[in-house]
Formats: C-alpha cells, sequence, structure tokens
C-alpha cells in the first residue's frame, strides 16, 4: 500500500453494527487497486477490486462467476477457494447469502455451532449474528478481498419463500413488516452495498441497479422478492388456478418492471444479463401420478402473466443477447426462454443458466431423484443436474459467452476440490443455449 490513490476517514456507529460503506470517487475506469482500513492499531487484510470500464470504451472481454445459496451448516465454501485461482472481473450473488433457519448440534461442517444459533433468525440481533458467523469463513473471506461483489438477495435472507410483506405462510402483519426491516438492515450493514442506494434501510431497500462494461455488457440485477404479491395460486407446488392466467398480480412491482423495460429498450450493449433470482423457464411436473399443469409456484412457473410480460419486454425491445442468471433451486439447469413453452417450435428468445448451490443440500442427493423424470417433459430445459454443489463463471467476448460449469468433489469434506463438469456456449446473435 505504498501508492496511495485515496483516503479517508469513515464513522463506524453502533446504529449500523460498526459496518461502513465507503463511496470512493475519481478512480480510473477498468483499473485494479488496493484497499486497506486502519483502525486505531489494527490493520485489515488487503482488498482488491478492479472498477468497471466506462460506458463508451470498446471492451473485448468480461469475466465472471455468479453463485447462489450458501447454507453454513450444509457445508464448507470450498467452491470459493476454487474460484479465486481465476482472474474475474466481479462476481455476482444471486442470494440465499445467509440462511435464516435454526442450527443445531453436529453440521455439515462436522462441528457443532456455537451457542446462539438454536433459534430461526427473528429480529436485528439474531440476523445480525447469522451474518457474522457466515463471514467468519476464511474461503468467503478471500473471495471478496479478491473480486468486487455484486449482490441480491433471496428469500432466506429474510424468511423462506417469502412475498413482499407477506410472510410464507399467512399475509401481512406488522411483526413480518418489522420482521423483515430487521433482516434487510443486517444485510444492507453486512454485504457490499453502496450508501448513495440506501442511506436509510428500512422498511425497504432498492437493491435492483444495473452495471455496464463498455460497449460489450450491460448487466442488470433483479429484486424478485420485495415487490412481487403473493403466488396467485396458493405456496409450494400446485395446480395452476384461474388467477394465475387472469390476475394482477406481479413479480417484480410496477416500478421494476417500467425500469426494466426502459432498460431494454435504451440498452446499446452487445450482451445485456440479467441476474436475478428465480426459475424463469418452465417447469412443468409431469410425473405419473400428477395432473397436468403442476407447478412450483414460488418461482416464475407461479407468475406466468408476469413472465409473460417480462419475456416480451425482452423481444419487443429488440435486445441484443439477453443471457438470465438465476439461483435459488439448488440445482443447475440450461434452459431456452420462449413465448410458448408448451409449443416445441416456438423459438427461443433468451438463454437461462441456473447455478447451482455453494452449499446447501450438502452432499446429499435432495433433487436428482426427483426432478429429474420431470427434464424430458420439458425440452426447452437442455441441461438438468440436482445434486452437485459449485457454481458457474462466465467469459463474454464479441462473439459468444462461454460458461464453464465447475462442480465441487465434496462439500462436506473441507479439502473438496473443483472440477469443470462441462462447458455451455451462447451465441452472439442466436438466443438461447448453444451446447
Ligand atoms: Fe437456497
Amino acid at each position: 500500500m505504498r501508492r496511495v490513490v485515496a483516503r479517508g476517514v469513515a464513522a463506524a456507529s453502533p446504529e449500523l453494527a460498526h459496518s461502513v460503506h465507503v463511496e470512493v470517487n475519481g478512480l480510473r475506469p477498468g483499473h485494479d487497486y488496493f484497499y486497506q482500513f486502519d483502525m486505531r492499531d489494527e490493520e485489515s487484510t488487503v482488498g482488491h477490486f478492479r472498477t468497471t470500464p466506462s460506458r463508451h470504451e470498446l471492451v473485448r472481454q468480461v469475466r465472471f462467476a455468479f453463485v447462489t445459496c450458501q447454507d453454513w451448516p450444509s457445508g464448507f465454501y470450498t467452491a470459493y477457494r476454487d474460484m479465486i485461482q481465476n482472474d474475474l472481473d466481479l462476481v455476482f450473488h444471486l442470494g440465499d447469502y445467509t440462511y435464516e433457519y435454526a442450527i443445531d448440534g453436529i453440521t455439515g461442517r462436522g462441528i457443532p455451532v456455537p451457542a446462539g444459533f438454536g433459534e430461526e433468525t427473528v429480529d436485528l440481533r439474531t440476523y445480525r449474528l447469522r451474518h457474522t458467523l457466515y463471514k467468519l469463513d476464511s474461503d468467503l473471506q478471500a473471495a471478496h478481498a479478491k473480486f468486487p461483489f455484486a449482490v441480491i438477495w433471496d428469500d432466506h435472507e429474510v424468511q423462506n419463500d417469502y412475498s413482499g410483506l407477506a410472510p410464507e405462510f399467512g399475509s401481512p402483519s406488522p411483526e413480518f413488516t418489522a420482521r423483515r426491516a430487521a433482516a434487510y438492515q443486517a444485510y444492507y450493514e453486512h454485504m457490499p452495498i453502496r450508501a448513495d442506494i440506501a442511506k436509510k434501510p428500512a422498511p425497504g431497500l432498492r437493491i435492483y441497479r444495473q452495471l455496464r462494461f463498455g460497449t460489450l455488457a450491460e448487466f442488470t440485477l433483479l429484486d424478485d422478492r420485495q415487490y412481487r404479491t403473493d403466488n396467485p395460486c396458493g405456496d409450494g407446488e400446485a395446480l395452476r388456478c384461474d388467477e394465475a392466467l387472469t390476475g394482477d398480480y406481479t413479480m417484480l412491482g410496477r416500478q421494476q418492471e417500467r425500469w426494466l423495460a426502459r432498460g431494454f429498450n435504451k440498452s446499446s450493449a452487445r450482451w445485456n444479463i440479467v441476474a436475478q433470482q428465480l426459475l424463469i423457464a418452465e417447469l412443468e411436473h409431469t410425473l405419473p401420478g400428477y395432473p397436468d399443469e403442476w407447478y412450483w409456484n414460488d418461482a416464475w412457473d407461479g407468475y406466468p402473466l408476469a413472465r409473460q410480460r417480462l419475456l416480451r419486454d425482452v423481444v419487443e425491445s429488440g435486445l441484443s443477447n439477453p443471457v438470465f442468471l438465476t439461483g435459488d433451486w439448488h440445482s443447475t439447469f440450461a434452459n431456452d426462454l420462449k413465448l410458448n413453452f408448451k409449443d416445441q417450435a416456438s423459438a427461443a428468445v433468451a438463454a437461462e443458466f441456473v447455478t447451482p448451490a455453494i452449499t446447501t443440500g450438502g452432499d446429499g442427493t435432495p433433487y436428482g431423484p426427483y426432478y429429474s423424470p420431470m427434464i424430458p417433459f420439458n425440452p426447452h430445459i437442455k441441461y438438468y443436474e440436482g445434486d452437485k454443489r459449485g457454481y458457474f463463471k462466465a467469459t463474454v467476448t464479441e462473439s459468444e459467452m462461454e460458461l464453464d460449469l465447475r462442480f465441487m468433489t465434496s462439500v462436506e469434506d473441507p479439502n473438496g476440490v473443483g472440477y469443470t463438469e462441462r462447458t455451455f456456449f451462447v451465441q452472439d446473435g442466436k438466443p438461447g443455449v448453444s451446447l
């Protein structure tokens, strides 16, 4: 830290859990920097980041990873140890950074949890403690120190499958409003979010935003949780109901939806990459004994008219090379998105890649045996794997996007290692997945 380009003083107040959100102006675009904090006689470890290139710069390549679902008791963050061997411009975290559930007994890490985690998180004190537990992991620390993170939350930073101000079961209440505000505040305190996005985090917090990498790529980060109406056909797995086909409901909220459509219309980037939480592709649960039109309602399948508006906005804006990055499912998918999933002749309008969990599910097989038999009935799903943990890393150039699917040999063994399971492509000018 010899050539100092900027220094300053920030107050770490107890009201925000002694966190600081530093805004440094005047840095060069597309440039590497290092940073460090001093407090009295203490020095922090040195962190690194790369600024985004300026809007009109002719950028030849962007490299990034995208991750989701890192339940601490499910296993070790060895996927981050694997990731930091790369030179990436940034990391997208698509949510479930923390989980709210009580942690008891021996975990997938093989060690007992310190006292104080045996209850579900419900208030500012317990949400803060949960972030602290996760952030003490040395692999996660190393990833944050090496790469800038662009983060959005999903449900578990607050509560499983909540919608807007409605908890998983039941309707909005002052208790849940207060709980959500506490969870959002703890998230704001512990995550790399710009101070100018949220001077005052409670009760809402805007996390949707855009990041531009010169002429090459525009990244749009969405919030599928905070503004959505409650699932029109109820929670969990259910038959599609009339309300889903006629109702006035929303996934993004009207304001975010309009903001997104405007962004699509304005974008001049060659690649338009949308980072968001929930599975967009239809996954009809076609299995012996199931009725037709049976879906998982927490994802976009529970909000089909909202999904139709989203995909229509993609098509009608003439968006160049749309690609969606998705989290949440603890499985890996590569999907063609279509205006009509039921029609095999319907053209792909975008590609969707669902990144596996960093740890959630551990080394078990919770999903593969259940979902795999449904996949052949959903032919727009080009690839599915349910029981491996890991992440995607991607390289975007003018001619193509290349995605390496990195799986871990184990997440319950602290010495688990990563390997490339396979590589996917999206070609410039050709919507959808190229295998
Ligand atoms: Fe998750």
